[in-house]
């Protein structure tokens, strides 16, 4: 396949402009990232959920960017459509120069076209050193899973007005410096849909009861796999594959009928 047939940030960012929401999912290896591929998923990340639903792990932080690298570049070598994005594990971008040197491995190594980024107010500089460099750059808000010591828990976020207000600013600020996707975990549906309205770059949702620009899921978690969370949906117990499964979710997402 041509590199124009790829999507790319300015497609995605295209697909909200017409109203077109964006299915993603998350992948891990190259026979998952083959099949999503194949079921039109626009988006695919290779998230550091990684280290629970591959390493078995409590949590994420102990995913390293070797792990990032080395999965991304499996995801990468399998799909020919979808736009590939990598999440920068945890402690990765403390400051910009360290941003730009894990993001730089992702790409170069792994060829990935964009990176994840989990954002509080001290990595706004890691976002304008990125973008200032060609590095796109999802801003990851709300449940942020790398904080989880910090948080308690893997706890709903942002829930009086005065928090929903900061998310609102903190999302305005991360796009002033160059984030061109946002992605919002578990927050209310009213401040997902006012940030996915006062925003050009795509808003991608996941544990949000709100359509925003688009939906991402772990990719266990719409096939019953696992220890799934409760905004999780089946979709495998109504197809006869996991390729008609993945098929029917981009479909459900593309209808606005998930979530
Ligand atoms: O790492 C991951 O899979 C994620 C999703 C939960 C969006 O960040």
């Amino acid at each position: 396949m041509s590199d124009d047939k790829r999507l790319t940030i300015t497609s995605l960012c295209a697909l909200k402009r017409q109203g077109t929401p964006i299915a993603c999912l998350t992948a891990y290896d190259a026979t998952f990232g083959e099949l999503c591929d194949a079921a039109g998923v626009d988006m695919i990340l290779v998230g550091d959920s990684l280290g629970m639903v591959v390493q078995g792990r409590e949590n994420t932080i102990a995913v390293s960017v070797d792990d990032m690298v080395y999965h991304s570049r499996c995801v990468v070598r399998a799909v020919q459509r979808a736009f590939v994005i990598a999440d920068m594990p945890f402690m990765s971008a403390t400051t910009p120069a360290a941003a730009l040197e894990n993001a730089a491995r992702l790409m170069r190594e792994a060829g990935v076209s964009a990176v994840k980024l989990e954002v509080g107010a001290r990595q706004l500089d890691a976002i304008g050193a990125l973008a200032e460099n060609g590095v796109p750059v999802c801003a990851h808000l709300g449940l942020r899973p790398q904080w989880v010591h910090e948080i308690g828990g893997f706890k709903r976020q942002v829930r009086s007005s005065a928090e929903k207000r900061a998310l609102v600013e903190l999302a305005d600020e991360a796009v002033a410096r160059g984030a061109r996707m946002l992605l919002l975990e578990c927050v209310p549906a009213d401040v997902a849909d006012e940030i996915s309205e006062r925003v050009e770059a795509p808003v991608i949702g996941i544990g949000v009861d709100s359509q925003c620009d688009g939906q991402i899921m772990v990719i266990y978690d719409i096939l019953g796999a696992g220890r799934t969370p409760l905004f999780a949906k089946n979709f495998l117990s109504g197809a006869s594959s996991i390729g008609g499964a993945i098929q029917a979710y981009v479909k459900a997402v593309k209808r606005g009928r998930f979530p």
